[in-house]
């Protein structure tokens, strides 16, 4: 192990790269990494570096967004496969469809997991962390929210007065939690609080102590007084927490809430892919041109 994490620092050193990393990642993918967080400060980040080349240690949405926000930089994706489920729930065709059915003055907003073409048909972009910040700056009563239809709601119920329209997308990994977890992992842990990712159904968050993006758990459950938490969202979010906080317990809501497709980067993979220059994301330029105004108002919120 210590072998390949060499090899990729050095190869990091000599090609001015850098790692940027999803808190789902394989945990032992934090070894290689520069910077490790949840969609938005990955974000953040990729639009900031001064590297020649982004290795994404994520899925192909983010890799595509980092693109968009740094086009003369090389960004690339350690493997292809490694696509969001959700994101895959919409086209720009079945956008063009969902906005028809809705006065065409209305704005909309959509989740920054989706496809840059989606991204360049919307007004504004936001993740979990940002989501109720974003709607907010945009001062209407209603809009349409795409494609996560469980985050849109999680939206709408912490807002007086405004109307948000949702596309019927979802994540598979965390619709996997039932409101029957939540409730009998609370038997099991009685002193533990519960922290629910807004991806989770509607019906899981109103039953959590918090709702938070993945980063917004992991600081819940550091600054929090609390010293057993129950985490309702995807594994990767635990192992970090039980490598960091050695006094607190962690338990995952149920064993297997796993992203299949965030799991699938090794670290061998990262190595070829910046041995190999491998897996470079290019977006069609149009369209980059489009989509990176919905990412930069969404950044300009979250400063
Ligand atoms: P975060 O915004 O919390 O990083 O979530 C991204 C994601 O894909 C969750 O499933
Ligand atoms: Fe997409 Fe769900 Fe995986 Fe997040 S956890 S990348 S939303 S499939």
């Amino acid at each position: 192990m210590n072998d390949i994490v060499e090899k990729i620092n050095k190869l990091k050193r000599e090609k001015n790269a850098v790692i940027l990393a999803h808190c789902y990642q394989n945990v032992e993918i934090d070894k290689v990494a520069d910077y490790v967080g949840d969609s938005l400060y990955l974000s953040q980040m990729a639009a900031k570096t001064d590297a020649d080349i982004i290795v994404f240690a994520g899925v192909y949405f983010m890799a595509q967004t980092a693109k968009i926000l740094s086009p003369q930089k090389k960004v690339l994706l350690p493997t292809l496969e490694s696509g969001c489920r959700m994101a895959d729930m919409i086209t720009l065709n079945q956008l063009r469809e969902f906005k028809a059915r809705f006065d065409k003055n209305l704005p909309v907003v959509c989740y920054v997991n989706s496809t840059a073409e989606v991204k360049s048909e919307c007004d504004m972009c936001c993740t979990s962390s940002n989501a109720l910040q974003v709607v907010k700056s945009m001062g209407v009563k209603e809009l349409l929210f795409v494609p996560d239809t469980y985050l849109g709601k999680w939206v709408e119920s912490q807002l007086e007065d405004v109307k948000v329209h949702t596309y019927p997308g979802f994540c598979p990994t965390h619709l996997q939690i039932r409101p029957s977890d939540i409730l009998d992992a609370r038997k099991k842990y009685p002193n533990a609080l519960v922290l629910a990712h807004p991806e989770c159904h509607s019906e899981v968050v109103k039953l959590a102590d918090y709702v938070g993006s993945t980063t917004g758990i992991m600081k819940y459950a550091k600054e929090s007084d609390g010293k057993e938490f129950i985490i309702a969202t995807e594994k990767g979010v635990v192992d970090r927490l039980e490598r960091d906080i050695k006094d607190k317990k962690f338990y995952l809501i149920k064993e297997n809430i796993i992203c299949p497709n965030m799991k699938i980067n090794t670290l061998t993979d990262i190595y070829n892919a910046l041995e190999n220059e491998e897996h470079e994301i290019i977006v069609d330029e149009e369209i980059s041109k489009k989509a990176v105004h919905c990412i930069n108002r969404m950044l300009e919120v979250s400063k």
